[in-house]
C-alpha cells in the first residue's frame, strides 16, 4: 500500500479522492497539499490539509496527484514534487473505465475518470485527465497535460496539442486538429485545424475574443 498525497483540495481533488477510495484501494489517504487552505485545518471532506506542494518533501512511502483542473497550475504546482524531489505520478484508470488494451496512456499523472472509453490505438499524454463519460475514439492522439472533461466525443484521428482544455459536452470531429494551449468553449463543436493558444466557442466552433468596446 503507498500513501496518497493530492494537490488540490478543492473540488476536483475532492472529486479524485472519491474515486480512489470507492474503487482503488491500493492507496491509503494521507492528506491534501495546498495554499488556499490553512494547514492542519479540514477541507470540506474532513480530511486533512498537510502542507503546501511548494515547500513539502515527500516521505518514502508517498505518491501523489495533481488534481487542479487548469493545466497550466496543475503544471506549477506540481513541478517541485516532480522535478526537485522526483516524487512519484502514479497513472489511474478507474475501474468501470473501458480503455483498450491497443491504447496507449503516459505513464505519469494519467487519469482517466468513470465511464470513460478509450477505443484502439488510442495516445494520451502524460499528467492529462479525461472526465467522466467521455469518449475518445480509434487513433486520437492527446498530448501532455490536458484536460478533457466530461460527456466529450473526441473522434476517431483527432489531434489534441499540449495543455489544451475541452470543455464539457463538446464534440471534436474528424479530422480535427487542435494546436496547444487551446480552449474549446462548453458544447462547442470543432471541425478542422485550431492555432495554438486560441479559445473557440459554438457550432460550428469560432474563435471567441471578448468585444470589451461595444459591452
Ligand atoms: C467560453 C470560455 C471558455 C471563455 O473563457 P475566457 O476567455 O476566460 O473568458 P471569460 O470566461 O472571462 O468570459 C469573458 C466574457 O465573455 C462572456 N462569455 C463567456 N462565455 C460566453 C458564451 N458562451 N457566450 C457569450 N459570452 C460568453 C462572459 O460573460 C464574459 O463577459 P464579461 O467580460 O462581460 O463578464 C469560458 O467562459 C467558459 O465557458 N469556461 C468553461 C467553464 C466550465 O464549464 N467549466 C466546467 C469544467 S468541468
Amino acid at each position: 500500500m503507498k500513501d496518497l498525497v493530492v494537490i488540490g483540495a478543492g473540488g476536483f481533488g475532492r472529486e479524485l479522492l472519491s474515486y480512489i477510495e470507492d474503487d482503488n484501494p491500493i492507496f491509503i489517504f494521507k492528506g491534501f497539499l495546498d495554499d488556499r487552505y490553512r494547514f492542519g485545518s479540514f477541507a470540506s471532506t474532513g480530511h486533512m490539509v498537510i502542507g503546501s506542494p511548494l515547500t513539502y518533501v515527500p516521505a518514502r512511502n508517498d505518491v501523489f496527484f495533481v488534481a487542479l483542473g487548469s493545466p497550466r497550475e496543475r503544471y506549477a504546482f506540481s513541478e517541485n514534487l516532480r522535478d526537485a524531489h522526483k516524487g512519484d505520478f502514479p497513472s489511474v484508470i478507474h475501474p468501470t473505465a473501458r480503455v483498450s488494451a491497443h491504447a496507449n496512456l503516459g505513464n505519469q499523472g494519467c487519469i482517466i475518470g468513470p465511464r470513460v472509453g478509450i477505443s484502439v490505438g488510442v495516445e494520451i499524454g502524460c499528467f492529462t485527465f479525461v472526465q467522466e463519460l467521455t469518449v475518445v475514439g480509434h487513433d486520437a492522439r492527446i498530448g501532455n497535460w490536458c484536460q478533457i472533461n466530461a460527456h466529450c466525443t473526441i473522434a476517431g484521428g483527432v489531434t489534441i496539442g499540449h495543455f489544451s482544455i475541452i470543455h464539457p459536452n463538446s464534440v471534436i470531429c474528424r479530422g480535427a486538429v487542435i494546436g496547444e494551449r487551446v480552449v474549446v468553449a462548453p458544447g462547442s463543436v470543432v471541425y478542422g485545424r485550431i492555432p495554438d493558444g486560441v479559445t473557440v466557442l459554438g457550432n460550428p466552433a469560432r474563435r471567441f475574443v471578448v468585444d470589451k468596446a461595444s459591452s
